[in-house]
């Protein structure tokens, strides 16, 4: 080759941001050599790699965009160790129909069962199927609706919220809503309602919900429109923080 062609073949890589097949290309043209690879071997190759990486790219910009707390996949989550989750209807959730569906997903349970983690699980499948995700706790979501509503600008937040293929609320119970917070908060369900999906993840009973919103009519108001379509998965058991206290001997019998 030409040092021409060569500066050429690579400034116009570049240019055309195929930037993977610019980096591996002297190497895969090596290594095609000594292999005797035909021609369409080695351009099919480095385009495959390209599209590659361009995907895994895409899935981590996603993956950051969706601001999950922590990373946590279906892969590691035990589930002998929580025997109450139906395996099946966690794998039924994980082909993402709901999604396609605008269906949503409830995830009830005490403290530390894997309710926030398989939340964040199908965010991730989510994510790496393409769809935006976005991750939020209840407390802040409340807070940020409550400002947006004194500042004017209710409506422009509410359609921001309403961009995400999959809005996931975390911790629904821990706090209560008040009265603005609620009012607020159903406006989001109404919004979504039908259009796109919500993981909710809760350490209360759907009985409890009027505590939450410390009024039973918007509770009831707001539940009809999630259970509409939705899976709901009651955890009961152990906590798993607990199981790893456990095995570090820190248990103290408190609690
Ligand atoms: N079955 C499991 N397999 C593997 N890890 C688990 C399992 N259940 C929980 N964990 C891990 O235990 C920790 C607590 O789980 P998680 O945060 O999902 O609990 P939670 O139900 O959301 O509790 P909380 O109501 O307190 O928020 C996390 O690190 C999570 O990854
Ligand atoms: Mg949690």
């Amino acid at each position: 080759m030409k040092p021409l062609t060569y500066e050429r073949l690579h400034s116009n890589l570049l240019l055309l941001k195929l930037t993977t097949i610019e980096q591996i290309l002297d190497n895969c043209l090596e290594m095609a050599a000594k292999d005797g690879k035909t021609t369409m071997e080695v351009l099919d190759h480095l385009f495959e790699q390209e599209k590659r990486y361009r995907e895994a790219a895409a899935i981590e910009r996603r993956t950051r965009f969706a601001v999950f707390p922590v990373r946590k996949t279906l892969d590691n989550f035990d589930f002998e160790f929580q025997p109450s989750i139906d395996r099946k209807v966690i794998e039924d959730l994980a082909t993402l129909r709901f999604v396609h569906n605008a269906e949503n997903v409830v995830l009830l349970g005490p403290p530390g069962v894997g309710k926030s983690h398989l939340a964040i699980a199908l965010g991730m499948e989510s994510v790496k199927a393409g769809f935006s995700v976005y991750f939020i706790n209840a407390g802040s979501l409340i807070e940020k609706l409550k400002k947006a509503n004194r500042e004017g600008v209710l409506e422009k937040k509410l359609k921001d919220f309403t961009r995400y293929k999959l809005l996931i609320i975390d911790e629904m119970g821990y706090l209560p809503f008040d009265e603005e917070g609620a009012h607020c908060f159903f406006q989001l369900i109404s919004k979504r309602y039908e259009k796109s999906s919500i993981i909710f993840t809760s350490n209360k009973s759907y009985g409890q919900w009027g505590e939450i919103f410390q009024d039973n009519v918007i509770a009831s108001a707001v539940l009809d429109r999630i259970l509409h379509h939705c899976t709901t998965i009651n955890v009961k058991g152990e906590s798993y923080r607990l199981k790893d206290r456990r095995k570090l001997g820190l248990q103290t019998g408190k609690l």
